[in-house]
C-alpha cells in the first residue's frame, strides 16, 4: 500500500483537516469537491507542508458526471490506494418541512456518490494488492436525533454499507473503515455553534480518527469519550437516551432552517 490518497469534500471543514493531517504525514493527495478557489488554497497549504497535492472539480449530485471524473482521476493518478470519502451535505430540516428533491440530493451525495467511488475503485485496489477505504458517516447513523432524519438515514446507509463491505473486502487486503463524527465545528453546523450545551469537536479530531482507522484497521471509529459513552449508553438504554435526545432537540430545533 502506498501513500497516495483521494479525499472528497476537501475544500473546507473536516475534509480540509484530513488533507492537512495526511499532508503532514507525507501523503500525496488528490482533493475533490466543487469549489475551485477553496480546493486550490487547501492544495497550496498541503504543498507548503512538503507534499504533492492536486485538485479536481466534481459535483457529487450528478452521478453520471461523477463516473466521468472518476475515469479521469484513475487515468491521471493510477496508483491511489487510500480513499477518504468525506463529502456530504445536511439539509437540517424536520422531515415534514423537507422536500423529496432535497432528500434525493442528500441520498445521492451522502450515499450513492461514495458507493459509486468504492465500486469503481475495487478492481484498482485489488490489482494494487490492497488499500484503505474510509467513509465519513455520522454519529446520527447509530443514535437518533430529531430534526435531521433524512440525513441520518443517508448516513446510516453509508455506515451499513461500510460494515458489511469490510467483511467482503478483507480477503483482498482492502480495509473499509467508517468514522462517525458527532457535532464538529464546521460550516455545516455553523447555525448551532452558539447553542448552549452542544459539545463541538474540532475537525482535526476527525482527521485523527481516519488515521486511527487506517493504522489499527478499525471498522468503526467514534471520536471522543463523550460520543463513545453516548453510543454505549444508547445500546444499553435506548429509551432514556431517546427521551434525553428529544429534550435536547427542543433547544436545537427552533434553530432549524425553515
Ligand atoms: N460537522 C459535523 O458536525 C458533522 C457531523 C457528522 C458527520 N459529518 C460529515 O462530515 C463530512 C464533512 O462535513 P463538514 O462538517 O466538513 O461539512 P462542510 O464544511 O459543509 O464541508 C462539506 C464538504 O463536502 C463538499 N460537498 C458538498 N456538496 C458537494 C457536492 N455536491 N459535490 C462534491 N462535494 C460536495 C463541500 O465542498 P464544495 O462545497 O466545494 O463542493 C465540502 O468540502 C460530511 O459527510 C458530513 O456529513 C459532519
Amino acid at each position: 500500500m502506498n501513500k497516495k490518497m483521494l479525499i472528497t469534500g476537501a475544500s473546507r471543514g473536516i475534509g480540509k483537516a484530513i488533507a492537512l493531517h495526511f499532508a503532514k504525514r507525507g501523503y500525496e493527495l488528490v482533493l475533490v469537491s466543487r469549489s475551485e478557489e477553496e480546493l486550490k488554497s487547501v492544495a497550496l497549504q498541503c504543498k507548503s507542508l512538503g507534499t504533492k497535492a492536486y485538485y479536481l472539480l466534481a459535483d457529487f449530485s450528478d452521478i453520471t458526471k461523477l463516473k466521468e471524473v472518476l475515469e479521469d482521476i484513475q487515468k491521471t493518478f493510477p496508483s491511489i490506494t487510500n480513499l477518504v470519502l468525506n463529502a456530504g451535505i445536511s439539509t437540517s430540516l424536520t422531515f415534514e418541512d423537507n422536500t423529496l428533491e432535497n432528500i434525493q440530493r442528500e441520498l445521492d451525495i451522502n450515499y450513492i456518490a461514495p458507493l459509486t467511488i468504492i465500486k469503481e475503485y475495487i478492481p484498482t485496489l485489488k490489482k494494487a494488492g490492497g488499500g484503505n477505504i474510509i467513509c465519513i458517516s455520522s454519529f446520527g447513523a447509530i443514535v437518533p436525533f430529531p430534526g435531521n432524519s433524512s440525513y441520518a438515514a443517508s448516513k446510516a446507509a453509508l455506515y451499513s454499507l461500510c460494515t458489511s463491505l469490510k467483511m467482503e473486502l478483507e480477503p483482498y487486503n482492502i480495509h473499509v473503515g467508517c468514522v462517525l463524527p458527532g457535532s464538529t465545528k464546521t460550516e455545516m453546523t455553523k447555525e448551532f455553534h452558539e447553542t448552549p450545551f452542544v459539545p463541538f469537536d474540532d475537525p482535526s479530531e476527525i482527521a485523527q480518527c481516519v488515521e486511527d482507522s487506517i493504522n489499527k484497521k478499525e471498522a468503526v471509529v467514534i471520536p471522543g469519550i463523550l460520543y463513545n459513552a453516548a453510543a454505549f449508553t444508547y445500546k444499553l438504554f435506548p429509551k432514556p437516551v431517546d427521551f434525553l435526545m428529544t429534550l435536547a432537540a427542543k433547544v436545537v430545533l427552533p434553530k432549524l432552517k425553515k
